[in-house]
């Protein structure tokens, strides 16, 4: 039963304008958490891209930038243009406030961390089903110190009067409400825009799943589509989300690059069958491995194995030329981050080089149907579809493989003292039931010998480096706390199983500073 009217159904994106906070992406995954679908724009975004986007509700992100200061963000000119409630969250709020006529100071104080609440108002649907004091999580220096005309104050801390403020439905917070530190958080989030906006909460896997087969069927009418899988949960999904589609016209092609981990190229292709959806397999280990002959640049490294995946499918399609479509795994952090890269101000890290990206000279239209989405919806769009655990609950894997986990010049025997270290540390992990638990954990080859002593004997080998994160998107991650007991059966299962390995260290370095594969 529907909750709204058919007018009301209509509008079902909320729009988040990001002003460089590091919490937009958060905003955008809890309001998909209220079953909302949500997109992340930034404020220079023109109005003619939004008009169709059946906007219902905006929100305006915390940004790093004083609202005061030359050339700081402003609000963008169409924001009142579309008639829909609007919620500033700190410096969104701060923006809001400044344009409309009220004022925006640098507080004497900073604000960071927990400050109590108080609700003017227990009838105000923003703060539906909280109580009257809750603790929320402030980070801010400056703060608003005059209200414009026509808004009025529902909240306030003992160090923030304009906590939050409203005028018709436009609100105001200087809090957070997108992180766990505020109680009540994704309950504030969720009545803006189930009670203000009163959007209907339709994005859910089911709706995703019926509405997107519909656009893929649109979209490939009865042309074949070549879909490149590499076993992780984004190809896997992509793959069983297109065989649902159009099944006889998908084309699986799995490429064995010899940089996966043992037995890999088996079981994925096991996995699939079981899955009952068909995968060519060819095995390309040849040629990667001589194109990587005395490379040792990461980046140089990536870019080989990318040109190398494109030649692989390059022969594949001029056997199957009449292939027109070609399918990405391609998830709304890449979205948004080639977007952010785009800036001349971002500093390149490393490139991530993913299976199946596209030569510019193939004639390949693209099919990208989870472009929108976050890792988790990935999954729980997996389960939904009925892949199995194996492929849904896999940890991440880079497209370059142990290609970018060897440091070095990579090399058949480094090959296998890795794979070999890498099943150890996995059997371990997955015996301990912390597989699920972490967000990658892996081995990594050094490109240093230590001297060692086995039995009365001096060795010279090589040294592995263990890597366990927790993360929830791998912009950040921390380093796991392993247990000490579990470290140390990894250690001595690596020395003593894998011969050619004498040290065993751990990387305890969170990202940022480090990244989360060494390479
Ligand atoms: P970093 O090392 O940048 O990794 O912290 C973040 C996440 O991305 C994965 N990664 C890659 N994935 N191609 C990929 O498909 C790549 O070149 C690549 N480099 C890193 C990494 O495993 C982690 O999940």
């Amino acid at each position: 039963m529907s909750l709204l009217n058919n007018t009301e159904k209509k509008y079902n994106t909320v729009i988040i304008i990001d002003y460089g906070s590091q919490y937009s992406k958060l905003i955008a995954r809890r309001i998909r958490e209220c079953n909302v679908y949500s997109e992340i724009i930034t404020p220079d975004e023109s109005y003619s891209n939004l008009a169709n986007k059946n906007i219902g509700g905006i929100i305006l992100s915390g940004g790093p930038a004083g609202i005061n200061e030359p050339g700081s963000p402003k609000i963008p000119n169409w924001l009142y243009k579309f008639d829909v409630p609007i919620l500033g969250i700190c410096y969104g709020l701060q923006a809001i406030i400044h344009d409309q006529g009220g004022s925006v100071s640098s507080s004497q104080h900073s604000e960071y961390g927990n400050s109590k609440i108080k609700i003017k108002n227990s009838k105000e649907k923003l703060f539906k089903g909280c109580d009257n004091n809750f603790n929320v999580w402030m980070s801010h220096g400056d703060s608003v110190t005059s209200m414009p005309e026509g808004y009025d104050l529902i909240a306030s801390t003992d160090s923030c009067k304009y906590a939050a403020v409203k005028s018709g439905n436009i609100y105001g917070i200087q809090f957070h409400p997108e992180v766990v530190h505020t109680e009540n958080g994704s309950k504030i989030l969720d009545n803006f825009v189930k009670e203000i906006c009163k959007i209907y909460p339709e994005w859910t896997s089911e709706h995703f799943i019926t509405t997107t087969i519909e656009k893929i069927r649109k979209q490939v009418n009865d042309n074949k589509v070549l879909c490149a899988i590499s076993g992780g949960v984004d190809s896997s999904v992509t793959a069983a989300l297109i065989n649902k589609s159009i099944e006889s016209n998908l084309i699986c092609l799995f490429v064995n690059n010899g940089l996966l981990r043992k037995n890999e190229h088996k079981d994925v292709v096991r996995k699939f069958k079981e899955a009952n959806i068909d995968v060519q397999y060819v095995d390309a280990t040849e040629q990667f491995i001589s194109n990587l002959k005395n490379i040792t640049d990461p980046e140089e490294k990536r870019k080989i194995i990318g040109n190398t995946f494109i030649s692989v499918f390059e022969s594949f399609t001029k056997k199957n030329d009449d292939i027109k479509f070609l399918a990405q795994g391609t998830l709304y952090p890449d979205v948004i981050e080639s977007a952010t890269n785009d800036s001349p101000n971002a500093s390149k890290i490393k490139t991530h080089h993913n299976v199946g990206g596209l030569p510019e000279d193939m004639n390949f239209e693209l099919v990208e149907p989870l472009r929108n989405l976050f890792k988790d919806e990935v999954r729980g769009i997996g389960r939904e579809l009925g892949l199995p655990d194996f492929l849904v609950d896999r940890q991440p894997f880079p497209g370059p493989g142990l290609g970018i986990r060897i440091m070095g010049e990579i090399t058949f025997p480094k090959l296998e003292l890795l794979r070999e270290a890498d099943w150890i540390l996995m059997d371990e992990i997955k015996k301990n039931n912390l597989y699920e638990d972490l967000w990658q954990s892996f081995a990594v080859l050094l490109n240093t010998q230590t001297v060692g002593v086995m039995g009365d004997h001096r060795t010279y080998e090589y040294t592995i480096a263990i890597r366990a994160v927790k993360s929830e998107d791998a912009m950040t991650a921390d380093w796991a706390k392993l247990p000490y007991d579990l470290l140390d059966s990894i250690s001595s299962r690596i020395t003593n199983e894998v011969n050619g390995i004498n040290r065993v260290v751990y990387d305890i370095t969170s990202k940022p500073p480090g990244t989360i594969e060494w390479e």
